[in-house]
Formats: structure tokens, C-alpha cells, sequence
């Protein structure tokens, strides 16, 4: 198969295909800068505990979570009825979908795929909300007179692949706004920890809101995309919704039992926190330095593509690079995959965007490591620039 007959994977942190692609050997050495996931965890205490939980996997986990559900109600200060546990992030999407079946959904994009592949798998029809093309914001006025009654809009906050913030005031506006045509909001933390400086989560609205629906996951924080815990948050009538939806012991014993030393770690999260506090403008100041332009990122994650420079396509307009007809995007998509490769030669998986509404490959996503892997991806990037 020649490489431009080979599809994109279509997640981060999947190395072998790429290698494939690009006739590289399979235990080609690499840093995956492509999950964005915390390398400060698992939490050390996790081995242990898994195997202290062990004897639990011959019985049927507890139907109602109810340990896990009360340390997640604790944490986001709403009631156990206001919680439902979920296998991964990925689960709690699938079951909002499930629940609008038919109905209409907006997606405000770039964004994570699996809203549009969920929405498609219910019959929803979907629509395309663009975030602004220079900088990915997102203005709640022209996003919610875009809202026709009865729609199901998609946000994520902090937004993946872009790693910008929507802010709470926009969102409340939104809610209003959404409120008013009989719409529903689903907002989803996924990386809402990972926040700099942090942010508070936009559970508090709940208790005003009831077409707010709150997606989080424990995967991201804790390094734990393995195990597939996460929650939602609503109003505890559509939490019945989802609940009714989702089949029986969908999280396992071993996941539900870790739920609630996790949440009350505060150690790891202050760990966390004090990481991002030093790694996060750094990495983002070196990328800067190397040239390459990027969207100053709110969270453990970076979007940059070639500067002008590289490309050598100055002149083009924002708008050509976005994706819109003419020379610029192809040169610029160009100029992308050629980082790409060269990064992924020198043992660095960046992220394509390649599937990404209005990205399409045009950019690459870069997560935050620790200090020296940081150091290594500023070194690989600095080689090409001197050659
Ligand atoms: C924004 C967002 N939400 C949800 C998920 C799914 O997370 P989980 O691994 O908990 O299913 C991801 C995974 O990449 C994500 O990026």
C-alpha cells in the first residue's frame, strides 16, 4: 500500500501504524508527545491497591457504585443521584448520544471525534459549529443564535485538539441562551484539571441548570487510560436518562474501587498542579522560540504548526491556512507532515489532525511531558531548524 492510501489512526498514542507508514522499524525508539496524559501518574499507591482489591473480582461489582458515586458528589459538591459512573469518558458520550437518538446535535469543532462518531451511531443529524479560525475562540451571541429549539450542543473545556478555554461566563451565557430554545449543553472536562492557572469546574451551575450535562474522566489526570473510569454529572432526571441506557456492571470492580482513593488524593493533584505551574509556560515559550507558531494553550497540551517561515507561504491569509480553497493549505499541510516525519525520525509521536473538521492535518498536537522529555522534543525541533 503506498503511504497516502494508509489511513490516519485515528487516536494519539497509537505508534505502529505511523511507524508502518513511514517503513520504520516497530521497536523504532519514541517519546509519545501524542496522549495527552499526565506523566506524573499512575499515583505510586495504584499497584498495591489493585492487587488489595483482587479477591473482589469474583464477585459482581455493587450495581449502584454507590462508594465511588458519594466520593465523586463529594469532590464536585452535587448529590449521588446527580452521579452516574462510566467506563471511561467514552462511555458517558456514547450514552448522551444513545439518549437524544434521532434528535439534533451541534458540535462546536475542531473537537474530540467521538462526539460526531457517537452522534452518527444514534441517528442524530449533525451540524458543525466553527470555532473562530485565528484563534479558536468561541462567542456564545453567534453560537447561540445558531441554535435551532431542541439541539444537543457539544463543548469541550478545555477544548482537545486546540487546548483553548472557554470561559465560564461564556458558558453560562450559553446555558441561557440554550435554555431559552429547549436545548441541552454537554460540556466535557476531560482535561478540566490539567487547567492553567486552575480553573474551577462548571459544576457548580448544576444546581441552576438542568440542560447541563457534565462528562468527566479519570483517565487523563491520573494516567489511567488502561483501566476506563469516568463520570457524568446532570440533573438527577437525566441522569435516570443515561443510567437506563447503560448496560449492567459496565465498570469493573477493580476501576470502581479505585474511584475514591483517586478523587481524594490531594497530594497527587497539588504534585500535578505545582508540574504544570512550571512545566506548562515553559514548553510553551520554548516551542515559541523554535518557530513554529502556537495557539497559547489553557491545559497539558500544545497545537502548533510550521511558522510562516517554513511553510514558505507568507502572505497567505489565516483563513487559506484553515482550510479554505486555494494553495495555502496544501503548502501548509505539506510543511506539517514533513515535521511530522522528521519529528517521529528523531523518536518524537507528535499528534496528527488529520480527521479534525477545519484542522485537517494542517496542524500537529503536542503534549506536555516531564522536564527532560520537554527538553528532548525543544532539542528535536531545534535540529531541524539549524539544518
Ligand atoms: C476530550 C476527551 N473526552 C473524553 C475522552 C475519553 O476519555 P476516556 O479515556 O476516559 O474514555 C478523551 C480521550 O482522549 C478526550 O480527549
Amino acid at each position: 500500500m503506498t503511504r497516502d492510501a494508509m489511513p490516519w489512526p485515528a487516536h494519539g498514542g497509537q505508534a505502529a501504524p505511523l511507524l508502518a507508514r513511514y517503513a520504520l522499524p516497530a521497536d523504532h525508539p519514541l517519546l509519545d508527545f501524542s496522549a495527552n496524559l499526565n506523566p506524573l501518574g499512575p499515583p505510586a499507591w495504584v499497584p498495591a491497591r489493585l492487587a488489595a482489591t483482587s479477591p473482589g473480582l469474583a464477585r459482581y461489582p455493587a450495581p449502584d457504585y454507590r462508594s465511588a458515586r458519594e466520593a465523586i458528589a463529594r469532590e464536585a459538591g452535587v448529590t449521588v443521584e446527580q452521579v452516574l459512573l462510566t467506563n471511561g469518558g467514552a462511555e458517558a458520550i456514547f450514552l448522551v448520544a444513545a439518549a437524544h437518538a434521532g434528535g439534533r446535535a451541534l458540535i462546536a469543532q475542531p473537537t474530540f471525534t467521538e462526539y460526531a462518531r457517537a452522534c452518527r451511531a444514534f441517528g442524530l443529524t449533525i451540524e458543525d459549529y466553527p470555532l473562530a479560525p485565528a484563534d479558536f475562540s468561541l462567542d456564545p451571541e453567534r453560537l447561540g443564535a445558531s441554535l435551532a429549539p431542541g439541539t444537543l450542543l457539544w463543548l469541550c473545556r478545555p477544548n482537545n485538539p486546540t487546548a483553548t478555554l472557554v470561559s465560564r461566563d461564556a458558558v453560562e451565557r450559553l446555558l441561557t441562551l440554550a435554555a431559552a430554545s429547549d436545548c441541552r449543553v454537554v460540556v466535557d472536562e476531560a482535561f478540566i484539571d490539567f487547567v492553567t492557572p486552575p480553573e474551577e469546574s462548571l459544576a457548580p451551575l448544576l444546581g441552576r441548570f438542568d440542560n447541563l450535562i457534565l462528562l468527566r474522566s479519570l483517565t487523563k489526570l491520573y494516567a489511567l487510560p488502561g483501566l476506563r473510569v469516568g463520570y457524568l454529572l446532570a440533573s438527577e432526571s437525566l441522569v435516570h436518562q443515561f443510567h437506563v441506557r447503560q448496560p449492567p456492571w459496565s465498570v469493573n470492580h477493580l476501576a470502581a474501587e479505585l474511584v475514591a482513593p483517586l478523587v481524594d488524593d490531594s497530594v497527587f493533584l497539588a504534585r500535578t498542579r505545582q508540574w504544570l505551574a512550571e512545566e506548562q509556560p515553559r514548553l510553551q515559550a520554548g516551542l515559541v522560540a523554535t518557530g513554529l507558531e502556537v495557539i497559547p494553550s489553557r491545559t497539558n497540551f500544545f497545537l502548533v504548526r510550521p511558522g510562516a517561515e517554513s511553510e514558505k507561504t507568507a502572505g497567505q491569509s489565516q483563513l487559506d491556512m484553515m482550510g479554505e480553497p486555494g494553495t495555502g493549505r496544501r503548502e501548509g499541510r505539506a510543511a506539517t507532515e514533513t515535521l511530522f516525519e522528521r519529528l517521529l525520525r528523531s523518536g518524537i509521536l507528535a499528534r496528527h489532525t488529520h480527521g479534525f473538521p477545519g484542522l485537517d492535518g494542517g496542524w500537529l498536537r503536542l503534549a506536555l511531558r516531564d522536564r527532560s522529555d520537554n527538553d528532548r522534543l525543544l532539542a528535536a525541533l531545534a535540529e531541524g531548524e539549524s539544518s
